[in-house]
């Protein structure tokens, strides 16, 4: 787009040339500014399409084609989070309902640089919604899934969306002396549809006689590829290698390379409820010590929310089972309810806790405390985002 075509329209712009950059910031940390130039309220009120209510009101500081103003024009250092609209893998993976928070009330709403202001008074839910629909068609390349199809994380059941995040799990047996089962989880999203995806895990264990032992087990490696996404359902495979990294004499780790596949498969319901499956196998390189096993995991659940900005909650319930490729072998079926909870303003830090119960072989499968804590840090630091 022509940069000329949208330069009339651009109240910001002429705003903060008008008083200049310095004033621009002063009047931007104390009061909320509005729609630029006062006396054009009534005239941003009567917008209706969503693109001209960007030249209006956006363009100044977003730039007329969304991907930021020049620095010389808008008379503040850029953050790092700056968002740049026509960039796909910076901008899917926002929700709507997100970004409607961040314009009703202003990036400090939801932890972000304030210089974002508010439109409460400026723009009616309508209208947000109109300059969102804009900013969504800045993003040309479909291939993206959409950042609602990225649903609350189980702590079993392994997501189809492909993100950017690291997750901290453990699970430790509710009775004395408990054993520890943790992981390390890091996956980085590579391109719109592919994922990479690392699990270390690490263990607590107590052997025969009672003593401890403790080391890290067998560490995985996997490749996710969404094969279908649409508005409300996202399906994806993931093949992944688990290596005979741990230390087998003390009980820790199978001590063979395997082959692992699985199916995730997403769905959203209506009122923010949402289930999600998994369905996959490992395939031991030798079945001396480790048995196939076919595994299917199904979690249904619901995302509460007080308000946008607010904390979200997310009560699941989960049903986990395994079986071996063994004659006679019957299949492990868990339950664990679960709810996890954001713990900051932008949400991007989260943690789940559940119970993790055996409902069938019981024998020597002890309930667990499972709980997870969860960085998603495509959204920023681990300490941004707080106040
Ligand atoms: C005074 C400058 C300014 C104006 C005017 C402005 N913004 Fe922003 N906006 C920002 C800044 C700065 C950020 C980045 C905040 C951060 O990342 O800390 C931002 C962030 C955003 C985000 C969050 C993007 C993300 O990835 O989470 C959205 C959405 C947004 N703006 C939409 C709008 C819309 C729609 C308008 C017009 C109705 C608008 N902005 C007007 C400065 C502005």
């Amino acid at each position: 787009m022509a940069p000329t075509r949208c330069s009339p329209r651009r109240f910001v712009v002429t705003w903060h040339v008008r008083f200049g950059p310095a004033l621009l910031l002063t009047v931007l940390s104390f009061s909320s500014p509005s729609f630029a130039g006062q006396t054009d309220l009534p005239a941003a009120r009567a917008l209706t399409s969503g693109e001209a209510i960007f030249q209006a009101g956006c363009a100044g500081c977003h730039g007329p084609n969304g991907q930021g103003a020049p620095q010389a024009t808008i008379g503040f250092d850029k953050p790092a989070t700056f968002p740049d609209f026509t960039d796909c893998a910076g901008t899917t993976p926002e929700l709507d309902v997100d970004w409607r928070a961040t314009i009703r009330d202003g990036g400090h709403g939801r932890g972000f640089s304030p210089i974002m202001p508010s439109f409460r008074e400026e723009l009616t839910p309508a209208q947000i919604d109109a300059v969102i629909a804009h900013l969504r068609t800045l993003c040309r390349d479909r291939s993206f899934p959409r950042g609602e199809l990225n649903l609350p994380r189980p702590l079993r059941t392994e997501k189809a969306f492909p993100e950017s995040e690291t997750v901290v799990t453990a699970a430790v047996g509710a009775q004395h002396s408990p054993d520890v089962d943790s992981e390390l989880g890091y996956e980085y999203r590579l391109s719109a549809r592919n994922q990479l995806e690392i699990a270390v895990p690490f263990s607590v264990l107590h052997d025969d006689t009672g003593h401890r032992v403790r080391g890290v087990g067998d560490i995985a490696v996997g490749l996710k590829r969404v094969v279908f996404a649409s508005r409300n359902a996202i399906l994806s495979g993931q093949g992944e290698i688990i290596l005979p990294s741990g230390n087998t004499t003390g009980g820790i780790g199978s001590g063979v390379t395997t082959f692992g596949a699985f199916a995730s498969y997403g769905q959203l319901l209506p009122a923010d409820a949402f289930v999600q499956f998994q369905l996959g196998t490992d395939q031991p390189t030798s079945t001396e010590n480790a048995a196939r096993t076919l595994f299917w995991r199904a979690a249904v659940g619901k995302s509460i929310r007080a308000d946008a900005v607010g904390r979200m909650w997310s009560p699941m319930f989960e049903l986990v089972s395994d079986r071996e490729f063994v004659a006679g072998a019957t299949a492990n079926i868990d339950v664990v309810p679960q709810f996890q909870v954001t713990l900051n303003r932008r949400q991007h830090i989260r943690v789940n806790v559940g119970y993790q119960i055996p409902t069938t072989n019981r024998a020597g499968r002890p309930k667990q405390v499972v709980f997870y804590l969860l960085w998603d840090w495509f959204d920023g630091g681990f300490f941004e985002g707080w106040k």
